[in-house]
């Protein structure tokens, strides 16, 4: 069946250009913002452009007209189709040359004219998976299948998951706009492909979906613990009461002298340690007595124990969420950092002891404050740092890309932006890829679950309107209503 054109490149002001065209709609057809059209330039070429904007042109509503009909209670003619001076025309910006060659269809970057006159269409799902770089519908059981474009159900949104993970991916947007939900998707899909997930969970959303798909559900303090070792010298700081100056100058040269040691050392150690390091320093009784009496409290800190054996956990679980809910902000620097340099180590280059891997941190501006002060920071920032060439892939997720260290989100490579508000967007700049402003603009009004999805040219090629896909596992993330509706 051939199809049908739905309009028209016009010559409209400064258009046709290389970069923007305007197309004419034939009367009854409408186009979505983002939406993929493709205009015929030559019998083989093509060009393909995407939605920025449209409008109506309908000169039979100008004010006065209106306002002329309206005094003298005139009804208007002009809802009808078929008016002479009556149109829609849809903005495009060129995405993409297509070359037809037989079967095949080869892609550049378009350096050709639009031709005023050349008739237009919507796109396949094949060409709309060509134009972005994403997988073929009959390689879904292989790819990352998240949702499809936003308005046509049949165009499947699939990644690539070996273009997309190891370069870690950032979700972000206003509170209830769909991220957690997002990440349930990616759960379930990572799960999909059989490669481990360890997820920290701050609110507990993901306990129910982790269960579901198979995996273990860990609480820190409880089922989880971190050696005393495995933590640095401010998260050790940041566990125990305010030492004064001299004391923790004493607390600081026993631990150098531990770690240079190189040996995993336990609360007595470390106790033994700062002994020493008293002793060399010439601390008073009463300073030693106060330092170890506050370094002591670390007993009673629940998180710190003998660790896990993640070896162990990964061969048997391929979701590990950690339920933090419980957890003061210390605790939560404390674990994320002390797990994320566990993997790290263990993802050696020369002998890797577990398989390559995706850690997830909800809230990352918590961990990785555009301010220096958040002791897991250094961590986290090295992991998505090195990430790539260590098999760790992170998904990020944040609300306040105000407040997140900028030079890491840029280091992700694939975004999910949902709705966010304007004054957020500020912060986002660089991550838009080549999303047009009309696009980002819209961003604010978003729907629930719909998201601006960007990439690299060699990820995802052209920035996207993507409505994420239903879950399969149970949404934890549901707000508690404060007012029962019975009475
Ligand atoms: N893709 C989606 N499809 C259907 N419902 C969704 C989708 N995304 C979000 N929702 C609904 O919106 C609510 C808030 O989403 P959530 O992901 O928890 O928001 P947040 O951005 O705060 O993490 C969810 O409880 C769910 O009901
Ligand atoms: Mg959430």
């Amino acid at each position: 069946m051939t199809q049908q054109s739905i309009g028209k490149i016009v010559y409209y002001e400064s258009t046709p250009s290389f970069g923007q065209v305007t197309s004419y709609l034939n009367p009854g057809e409408d186009v979505r913002p983002g939406e993929l059209l493709k205009i015929q330039n030559e019998e083989d070429k093509w060009l393909i452009g995407r939605v920025l904007e449209a409008t109506e042109i309908n000169p039979y509503e100008e004010p006065e007209h209106t306002n002329l009909r309206h005094l003298m209670g005139l009804q208007s003619q002009s809802m009808s189709e078929g008016l002479p001076r009556k149109f829609r025309v849809a903005f495009l910006d060129i995405l993409e040359e297509a070359e037809v060659d037989g079967q095949n269809v080869n892609l550049h970057e378009p350096h050709s004219l639009a031709k005023v006159g050349s008739p237009i269409f919507r796109v396949d799902t094949e060409m709309f998976t060509d134009v972005l770089n994403l997988m073929p519908p009959d390689q879904e059981k292989d790819g990352l299948s998240i949702g499809y474009a936003a308005g046509n159900q049949a165009a499947k949104v699939i990644l690539d998951p070996e273009k997309i993970l190891p370069r870690h991916t950032l979700i972000v947007g206003g509170t209830g706009t769909g991220k957690s939900y997002c990440r349930g998707v990616l759960m379930e899909e990572i799960r999909k492909l059989n490669l481990p997930q360890i997820n920290i969970d701050i609110h507990a959303e993901y306990n129910k979906a982790t269960e579901e798909l198979g995996g273990i559900v860990l609480v820190p303090g409880q089922s989880l613990t971190v050696p005393l070792s495995s933590l640095t010298e401010p998260e050790i700081l940041g566990l125990i009461p305010k030492l004064t100056e001299l004391q923790e100058d004493i607390f600081k040269a026993a631990y150098t002298d531990l770690r240079r040691r190189g040996i995993q050392f336990d609360l007595q150690e470390l106790l033994t340690a700062i002994d020493e390091a008293g002793e060399r320093s010439g601390g008073a009784g009463r300073t030693m007595h106060l330092i170890t009496r506050r370094v002591e409290t670390l007993r009673s800190v629940r998180i710190i124990g003998d660790g896990i054996n993640w070896k162990d956990t990964l061969s048997k679980y391929l979701i590990v969420n950690i339920d933090c809910r419980k957890l003061g902000y210390v605790e939560l620097q404390a674990i994320a950092g002390a797990i994320a340099r566990d993997i790290i180590r263990l993802r050696d280059v020369d002998s890797p002891q577990i398989p390559p891997l995706i850690l997830s941190i909800d809230e990352a501006h918590m961990f990785i404050p555009n301010t220096a002060d958040a002791s897991s920071s250094y961590v986290i920032r090295e992991t998505i740092r090195m990430g790539r060439h260590k098999g760790i892939g992170l998904i990020l997720m944040t609300q306040n890309p105000n407040d997140i260290d900028r030079s890491s989100i840029k280091l992700t490579n694939t975004r999910l932006i949902f709705s966010i508000e304007q004054d957020q967007l500020e912060s986002l700049k660089g991550v838009f890829a080549d999303a047009p402003k009309d696009i980002i603009n819209k961003l604010p009004k978003f729907e629930v679950g719909t998201c601006l999805l960007t990439g690299s040219r060699d990820s995802i090629r052209h920035s996207t309107i993507v409505k994420i896909r239903k879950r399969k596992t149970t949404h934890g993330g549901v707000t508690p209503k404060m007012l029962e509706t019975k009475r």
